[in-house]
């Protein structure tokens, strides 16, 4: 019988929900769905590649149990995350005859998550969904915190909605099918959870870094525990978005302008991971943050793979153009999470602050973090 390893309560306007982690957790779901989501039928939704893994053994697990189950199933890949997707799952279940009290389960990475998760909370006014999710983005990340949404012409995540779960599963396990370039994507999430609030954390995963990047349980059970109580506590304090919450965005300001001027040719986690040192890199050149703390960070994230930071993906003054880009949107200056030290945030009155453009511009061009 699997045991419960870990179990943290997110504190949520739209009711309290539970994050459950335990290996093997998938095996007893129905059980799970029972206490915490009960329906008379469920509509499963996963990608192509998690579908054959892990939510077609939930359907037949839920048939043996007596209970309707369908599954819905789009192709892997970010680019799935649009409207086209959105519309055809929700014909798909409008067609299968779903109704109100039907629950939704996303089971997979990240980009399940957001796009089930945005499918319940529209059909029929909303209905509840139950996160299962598979890669470590998902169970660290996406899973918790309630968002959904989709990406649109305009930009990523730009259409979307708070829907938080009634629960959520998360069985470390699947992260042995995960493919290792994932875990360490994933594990750059982990270890911003640690540089923003938790030193000891941060060195934990340096220390556990072989072990989390070949996907071995008890290391990725631990790091889940850990990196889902971090992000809960954030979201249980501020759901909404409207302050504290903007300290899960340390590394991302940087990071999202990295993306934008690769085309998305540097993926999410190394942007992040470069986004962070140079972030610390400008909190040290203002006289914030601690010197020496982004050779911290940097040494951090190197345990991740020596690749894990790519090389400047193109012309400083181009990433700079995207964070103007922003500016433009938000009408101010680009702002910036910076670090009092690894693992603490620096709150002057607010959680991130303007930083001239110039001085930015000057760190693009000569602190990126080479390689070795
Ligand atoms: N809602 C939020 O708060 C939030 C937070 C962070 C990220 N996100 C979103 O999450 C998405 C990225 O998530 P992701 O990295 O999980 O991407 P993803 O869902 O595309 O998963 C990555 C790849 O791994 C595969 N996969 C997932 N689990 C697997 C498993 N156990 N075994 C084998 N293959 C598996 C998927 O099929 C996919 O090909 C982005 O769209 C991002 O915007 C949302
Ligand atoms: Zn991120």
């Amino acid at each position: 019988m699997p045991v419960v390893d870990g179990r943290v309560t997110v504190r949520s306007g739209g009711g309290d929900y539970p994050v459950v982690i335990g290996a093997g957790l998938r095996h007893v779901l129905p059980s799970i769905l029972a206490e915490h989501a009960p329906a008379h039928r469920y509509a499963v939704i996963s990608d192509d590649r998690v579908a054959p893994l892990y939510a077609a053994p939930l359907v037949e697990g839920l048939e043996g149990a007596g209970v309707r189950a369908d599954l819905f199933v789009f192709p892997h890949g970010e680019a799935s995350k649009n409207r086209d997707e959105w519309a055809r799952l929700t014909d798909a279940m409008l067609s299968a005859g779903h109704g109100r009290d039907s629950v939704v389960i996303a089971v997979g990475g990240g980009v399940t998550g957001d796009l089930a998760g945005f499918v319940a909370s529209t059909y029929q006014r909303g209905i509840p969904v139950v996160q299962v999710p598979t890669s470590l983005v998902a169970m660290i990340d996406a899973s918790v915190g309630g968002k959904t949404g989709l990406d649109v012409p305009a930009g990523k995540n730009l259409v979307g909605a708070f829907h938080p779960p009634r629960v959520v599963v998360a069985d470390p396990e699947t992260i042995l099918t995960l493919p290792p370039f994932e875990r360490g994507q994933g594990l750059v999430e982990a270890m911003k959870h640690g540089a923003i609030l938790d030193d000891a954390y941060l060195r934990e995963l340096v220390a556990d870094s072989g072990r989390l990047l070949q996907g071995e349980v008890a290391a990725v059970t631990r790091a889940v525990s850990r990196s889902v109580s971090l992000k809960a506590g954030v979201v249980t304090e501020d759901e909404r978005e409207a302050g504290y919450r903007e300290i899960l965005n340390f590394g991302h300001t940087l990071g999202h302008a990295i993306e934008a001027a690769s085309a998305l040719r540097v993926p999410h986690g190394s942007a992040v991971a470069a986004g962070m040192v140079l972030e610390a890199r400008l909190g040290e050149r203002v006289g914030v943050t601690e010197s020496g703390s982004a050779e911290t960070l940097l040494q951090s994230l190197r345990a991740l793979g020596p690749d894990i930071i790519p090389p400047i993906p193109c012309p400083s003054d181009r990433i700079a153009s995207f964070l103007s880009a922003d500016k433009k949107a938000r009408k101010g200056s680009p702002r910036f999470v910076l670090l009092r030290a690894p693992g603490e945030v620096c709150s002057d009155g607010a959680w991130s602050r303007e930083l001239p453009m110039d001085t930015v511009e000057t760190v693009l061009r000569t602190e990126w973090p080479t390689a070795g």
